[in-house]
């Protein structure tokens, strides 16, 4: 018998909302870059994302180190409705004597008689059993490829043993920095359970961490117990055979473990992935508990990584040894980010109006003075080759100020401060007022902009340096010596370099009518092409009203680069390298290249780390 429509209705519109119920508790995992969220109504009962957790354990001939592992994951506490897998994966002998360890076959059959017996609860055991000796990078490269953003692996090798506690702790890293969309940022690709020691932009000198326990965020891989997410993983394995293809090697200049590389080569994977990780600006969460105990710990025994067993690097954490709130996890915003030379990162410094300006120029600035560094008509590469050379002079006092593209948030995401152009000017209740047309040029609109910076810069009580992108430092003592306590304003020309001194008379001078006057001289003029830049149009309105500019020698100050090839012996004693704006991106790289200041590889990324001290 059918139904009546009714009937019919009725049943649709339950296995709809049964149908919307399901798309609800499988929702995809969060992403921070939408900003649609889902709201569940307080009907519904709060689940726990269904996510699952892989252990793979590479294991290759030490059957003594193994056993220690295995039974320390095995004594670990699980729960009941959550399984976790477990994955072994046995090197095999190399077929002659290519290793220091004499290859004993009566050892693989003690590991394989072993791995045999040995009783996995918690859900599934696979066995994978090489024909051929892979070594560790293949061991830790093939040990995975994710088949759903919801699943995750805890990559462990053999020497390794493990907190009874190491599951849950994992488990609820996995609730708060993956499936909590407040905590969750895609450039964090996993969690280190191992102790935080050492810095590999400082020779791998030994990191210097204040007693307290807690989380945070570095850079650096930490292969004693790694959490590994899905898709970063991914990413870096397609970029691993990109760049192997290419025949690029990981080099990364001033890190310790590019010079493991230099004496193991391939039979090691960390350089490949530190150097991924170094492109991309990622990062892995840390864990730090009381006397440098931990939740995993290596017995570092003698094998590939180690020529003779070195012993325990730490103390693990019995289930004795912790507090109530030792689950507790602090919000990704709270948290520090450091990056291979243990020096603070701060991640999202974008100033969008007047106020943000305030708050963040006092982590800018150094002596009191900031670099204000325009972007406007400065590609990307150029502005990050740039970076690398600030990194290498150590100079930090920058801020940059562009339009608002992806490129500019992806810096300010990577720890440099940014003000975004257009909200900054849409901001100015002023500007409004002076009401530029749509028809004007941009460059009316960043010279003025440029011009309330500096005005707010100034009511901060800070020098400027108003910078453009087209150059490079060569040395960090640039301006010393140019500058001296008689005048408030200098100017270096051909390079749109000017300088405003903090000082009352200054600030006096740079008022809203200032900045009004140089619109009004904007509207009014039609510019020759080459003085439509910030310092021509400065100048010249201060100077209208009989305020001193001085000016710097172009010639002793920079060398400008053009498409000819260059006569090394000029480069004496200059302070920058520019260019002018309408040079082709092939002549600026060729010419930077000849004289070693193109310090950028093919993924955009500094070729070298350099740590200062702090
Ligand atoms: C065994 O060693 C020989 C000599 O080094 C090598 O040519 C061969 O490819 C190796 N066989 C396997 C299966 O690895
Ligand atoms: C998600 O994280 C925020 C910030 O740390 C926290 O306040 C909130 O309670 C968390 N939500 C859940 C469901 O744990
Ligand atoms: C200046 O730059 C050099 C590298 O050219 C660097 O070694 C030095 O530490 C820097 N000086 C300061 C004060 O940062
Ligand atoms: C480079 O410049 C120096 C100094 O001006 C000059 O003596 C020299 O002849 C030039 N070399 C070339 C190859 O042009």
């Amino acid at each position: 018998m059918v139904g009546t429509p009714k009937k019919h209705f009725l049943a649709f519109l339950l296995l709809l909302s049964f149908c919307s119920l399901l798309i609800l508790l499988y929702s995809p995992h969060p992403n921070p870059i939408s900003t649609q969220t889902f709201t569940l109504n307080s009907h519904s009962i709060p689940t726990t994302p269904a996510f699952s957790l892989t252990i793979k354990v590479l294991t290759f001939n030490r059957l003594n180190s193994l056993t220690r592992c295995l039974t320390s994951l095995s004594n670990a506490h699980y729960l009941p409705d959550h399984p976790v897998h477990l994955h072994i994966f046995i090197d095999h002998f190399p077929n002659q004597s290519q290793y220091y360890i004499a290859p004993k076959p009566q050892d693989s059959l003690g590991i394989l008689r072993f791995i045999d017996g040995f009783e996995w609860k918690w859900g599934q055991k696979i066995v994978h059993y090489r024909t051929t000796n892979v070594g560790l990078q293949a061991q830790w490269l093939e040990a995975w490829w994710p088949t759903s953003d919801d699943e995750f692996a805890f990559v462990v090798e053999d020497d390794l043993e493990l907190s009874p506690l190491f599951f849950k702790y994992l488990r609820a890293l996995i609730l708060n920095y993956y499936y909590n969309a407040s905590n969750f940022s895609p450039f964090v690709y996993g969690a280190s359970l191992q102790r935080p020691r050492f810095v590999p932009g400082r020779q791998g000198n030994k990191m210097l961490l204040d007693s307290t326990s807690g989380l945070f965020l570095y850079q650096l891989v930490g292969t004693w117990g790694q959490l590994l997410f899905p898709k970063p993983w991914k990413e870096f394995r397609l970029w691993y055979d990109d760049h192997k293809a290419k025949d690029i090697k990981p080099f990364l200049d001033g890190m310790v473990t590019t010079g493991w590389y230099k004496k193991m080569g391939e039979r090691i994977w960390t350089p490949w992935f530190i150097k991924f990780i170094h492109s991309r600006g990622y990062f892995n969460i840390y864990t730090k508990f009381l006397d440098e105990k931990s939740l995993s710990v290596s017995h570092r025994d003698v094998g590939v990584n180690y020529g003779k067993t070195a012993g325990p690097d730490s103390q693990l954490l019995g289930v004795n040894s912790l507090d109530n709130n030792f689950l507790e996890m602090k919000s990704l915003s709270t948290m520090k980010w450091y990056d291979f030379c243990f020096r603070e990162v701060v991640p999202g410094r974008v100033v969008r109006n007047l106020n943000d300006l305030g708050s963040i120029l006092p982590s800018v600035q150094t002596k009191q003075t900031v670099l204000l560094v325009s972007l406007f008509g400065v590609s990307e590469a150029v502005t990050r080759n740039l970076l690398c050379h600030f990194e290498r002079l150590n100079i930090w006092n920058y801020i940059f100020i562009g339009p608002a593209t992806d490129f500019l948030f992806d810096l300010a995401r990577r720890g440099h401060p940014v003000i975004d152009a257009d909200q900054f000017l849409n901001n100015i209740r002023s500007y409004k007022a002076i009401g530029i047309q749509e028809s004007n040029a941009r460059f009316m609109k960043d010279i003025l902009l440029k011009a309330y910076v500096v005005k707010k810069f100034l009511e901060f009580s800070y020098n400027t340096w108003v910078v453009d992108g087209n150059m490079v430092f060569v040395n960090n003592d640039t301006f010393l010596g140019y500058i001296d306590s008689t005048d408030n304003f200098y100017a270096v020309e051909s390079l749109d370099l000017f300088f405003v001194r903090n000082s009352p008379s200054a600030l006096k001078v740079w008022a809203d009518d200032f900045v009004h006057d140089v619109a009004a001289m904007l509207e009014k003029s039609s510019l020759p092409r080459d003085s439509r830049q910030f310092v021509s149009v400065i100048a010249k309105r201060l100077e209208q009203k009989r305020f001193t500019v001085k000016r710097i020698d172009d010639n002793s100050f920079g060398m400008k680069i053009g498409n000819q090839k260059l006569n090394q012996t000029l480069m004496a004693n200059k302070k920058t390298v520019y260019w002018s704006r309408e040079l082709d991106m092939d002549s600026i790289q060729k010419r930077l290249q000849e004289l070693s200041l193109w310090v950028i590889n093919n993924d955009f990324s500094c070729t070298a780390v350099v740590c200062h001290k702090s």
